[in-house]
């Protein structure tokens, strides 16, 4: 068969390995995709929000099942426009990706249906923020309510913090139209954990367990990423954990978006946190994480497209979802200044030291090729490199063994990614 995955992260480039491996597939296209995706791909030059072009190139190029990566081509509404095409899609309708594309949506319908999550109140008018503001209890958590890149959360530790973000969300419009609404939460304090999920609009079906690192440099300082690596599973991800959220968080979702009418299908990502009163939802989104995909996948034992069809036929049921028993762990190859400024362009040499291994993944998220055919950096992000281990230990000594093979001028990384699972 013939799939298309849209998107050109290094979550793509995880998804495109994922479906290489499948049997079934002949034929695997990505746009746009990037350098490194061009190994498993072909290529094509389409933006991720021209829909028009997409569903084309799906529709003359035989497509059967296109797999959307990203969260904004979901939120703008590409699987109903694929969908309204009669093309196979993967990913949520835009009525369900409001899941994650407003989080005074997705916070009202925790409260509706009472599931676990900060305390809140959503807030249209910067007025009324500022005079709640002034009764509430530092530290306190602004968010934008729409899509801003994964930055517009705002930790406010002192009153004259908050009242600048306000203003910096609201009237500075600082994250665009996403700051028309905001939501004002409680400060939860624990060790996040992130969950995939697979969803055909009824039934879920769990994925292992990830931990990210969103903050740029070691020991959780500096300003927050799109994430510098991560591992899986969390230990901190108990049996006992596991049981509590399958009984209040999971198929709640999923049981409230079809009684909403938003039936949703597809990947929903729990961004949980592990506080003393037990797991609440941080966020969700309506997609694979980046990384999560990069060290989740590698882990999985199915056919990724004998699941995602499931979802779309609406038969999950009839999926037993296996991981092996085994860990990941994954470090972000980032252009030094990133998330705040960077220079790329740069090439990258030591690449097919990974050729040939399959316990060592070098994802790539920013690269693409120059005129002269070399690999370059091509973002903030660069490479996600990734090695399975029997355990977490041996897969963190992997990975961190393997950024060495690689080089690029300013090429910068945490150092502790993982560190964690030593106080497991
Ligand atoms: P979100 O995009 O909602 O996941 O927020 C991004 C990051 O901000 C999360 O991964 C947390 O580290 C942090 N965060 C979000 N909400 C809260 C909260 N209520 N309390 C503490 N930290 C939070
Ligand atoms: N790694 C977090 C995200 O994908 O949003």
């Amino acid at each position: 068969m013939r799939v298309l995955i849209v998107g050109s992260g290094g979550r793509e480039h995880a998804i495109a390995l994922a479906v290489a491996r499948s049997p079934r597939v002949d034929k695997i296209y990505c746009a746009p995709g990037n350098a490194g995706i061009a190994s498993v791909a072909e290529c094509v030059p389409i933006g991720a929000m021209e829909f028009d072009a997409l569903a084309a190139f799906a529709k003359e190029h035989a497509v059967d099942l296109t797999i959307i990566g990203m969260d904004d081509p979901l939120v703008g509404g590409i699987v109903d426009r694929f969908e309204a095409e009669g093309l196979r899609v993967f990913g949520p309708r835009k009525n369900a990706a409001v899941l994650e594309g407003s989080k005074a949506f997705s916070k009202d319908l925790m409260k509706k249906y009472g599931i676990p999550t900060a305390a809140y109140e959503s807030f249209t008018s910067p007025e009324e923020a500022l005079a709640y503001l002034e009764t509430a209890r530092m530290p306190i958590v602004l968010k934008a309510d729409g899509l801003a890149l994964g930055k517009g959360v705002l930790i406010c530790n002192t009153l004259e913090e908050a009242k600048a973000g306000v203003r910096e969300i609201m009237q500075d419009k600082k994250f665009g139209s996403a700051g028309n609404t905001m939501v004002v939460e409680e400060f939860l304090t624990g060790r996040e954990v992130s969950v995939l999920s697979f969803v055909d609009g009824k039934t879920i079906r769990i994925m292992s367990s990830a931990q990210d690192h969103k903050r740029a440099k070691d020991g959780d300082q500096g300003p927050n990423t799109g994430g510098m690596g991560n591992f899986s599973p969390s230990p901190f991800y108990t049996e006992e954990i596991d049981r509590y959220c399958r009984e209040h968080i999971y198929q709640a979702t999923v049981d409230a978006m079809a009684a909403e009418g938003r039936p949703f299908t597809g990947v929903i990502f729990f961004g949980l946190m592990l506080t003393a009163e037990g797991p609440k939802v941080l966020e969700y989104n309506a997609r694979f994480g980046d990384p999560e995909a990069q060290v989740v996948l590698p882990r999985m034992e199915n056919d990724i497209i004998d699941v995602m069809e499931a979802c779309v036929d609406g038969r999950l049921d009839e999926i037993d979802l296996r991981f092996r028993d085994n860990a990941a762990v994954c470090v972000v190859l980032a252009s030094d200044g990133y998330p705040v400024s960077y220079e790329k362009g740069f090439p990258i040499s030591g690449l097919e030291r990974f050729e040939g291994k399959d316990d060592y993944f070098c994802y790539h998220a920013g690269t693409k090729f120059d005129e002269q055919g070399r690999i370059v950096t091509n973002g903030g992000r660069v490479l996600g490199v990734t090695a399975l281990g029997r355990d977490l230990r041996e897969a963190r000594a992997k990975a961190y063994e393997a950024t060495g093979w690689v080089d690029f001028a300013n090429k910068y990384m945490r150092t502790d990614i993982g560190r964690a699972i030593e106080e497991a």
